[in-house]
């Protein structure tokens, strides 16, 4: 066989370490990947509250609910221009999406390929195990939703009845669909369980995880959860028990 110095190839000794920007290092670690997970998952949770919160117009009546989606592209104006303020939301949520994507799945293959050079972690190890699988198909599952949910109410190409700029409308003519009105709760019932871990374990990832505050933790996660669960189940609930309905 060849040896190194046969090859051509420099000595170990002489090969040159290019040094990698700090932020690099950072996100090459587990920690790093933990803490961006962590992070993103702030930001999502903290989209997913508000955008629960701004749908609750829609038991006001068509014309507040109409409004709110208005306004929401009027914010900023007139120093940022007509929907300016939405697409710097909309870029940094798509920032938070991609990166607590990339994180998941670049820390499951670090876990596994660690766990192939005989590294076990004992019984937390087979916890962030029990957690991660769910994590895992839940987050698929909540993906595909994400995606069909703006075909049906941002795009408009999701079979039902759309008009631009009437969100309230829009709903109800979704919901009225029964097959799509379970699908939304079947997924936010799975939005939930994500939600629960994510929320629960985020503290962990940024190191805050005292075990006197387990109990609050566990509080705050649950609470998170069902208020998000609540909010988003009763939108379909009401159209399909006719509450809510189109405008006389
Ligand atoms: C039953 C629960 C939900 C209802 C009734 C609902 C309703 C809506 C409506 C009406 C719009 C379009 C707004 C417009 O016309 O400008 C919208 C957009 C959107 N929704 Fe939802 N939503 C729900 C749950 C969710 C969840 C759980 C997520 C994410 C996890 C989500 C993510 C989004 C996103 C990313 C947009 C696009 C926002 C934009 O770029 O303008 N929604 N939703």
């Amino acid at each position: 066989m060849l040896t190194d110095s046969a090859r051509g190839a420099r000595p170990l000794r002489q090969r040159r370490v290019r040094p990698r920007f700090w932020l690099l290092d950072f996100y090459g670690s587990a920690i790093g990947k933990k803490a961006v997970m962590a992070v993103t998952g702030i930001m999502l949770l903290g989209f997913v509250l508000a955008h629960m919160l701004g749908n609750l117009h829609m038991y006001q009546d068509a014309d507040h609910m109409n409004h709110y989606g208005e306004y929401l592209r009027t914010i900023g104006e007139p120093i940022l221009p007509h929907t300016g303020f939405l697409w710097i939301l909309r870029a940094g949520l798509i920032l938070a999406f991609i990166f607590h994507i990339h994180s998941a799945a670049t820390l499951t293959i670090m876990n596994k390929q660690s766990r192939k050079t005989g590294y076990k972690g004992g019984r937390d190890y087979i916890a962030a195990n029990y957690a991660a699988r769910t994590m895992r198909w839940s987050g698929v599952i909540v993906g595909f939703y994400i995606l069909f949910h703006l075909m049906d109410l941002t795009w408009g190409v999701g079979g039902a009845d759309y008009t631009r700029g009437e969100p309230y409308q829009n709903l109800v003519h979704s919901f009225q669909r029964e097959p799509v009105a379970i699908v939304y709760i079947i997924a936010n019932l799975l939005l939930g369980m994500h939600i629960y871990h994510g929320a629960w374990s985020l503290f962990q990832s940024l190191g805050l995880a005292n075990p006197r505050f387990n109990q609050w933790r566990r509080y705050f996660a649950m609470s998170f959860a069902a208020i998000i669960v609540i909010g988003n189940c009763s939108f379909p609930i009401a159209v399909m028990t006719g509450l809510v309905d189109l405008p006389k």
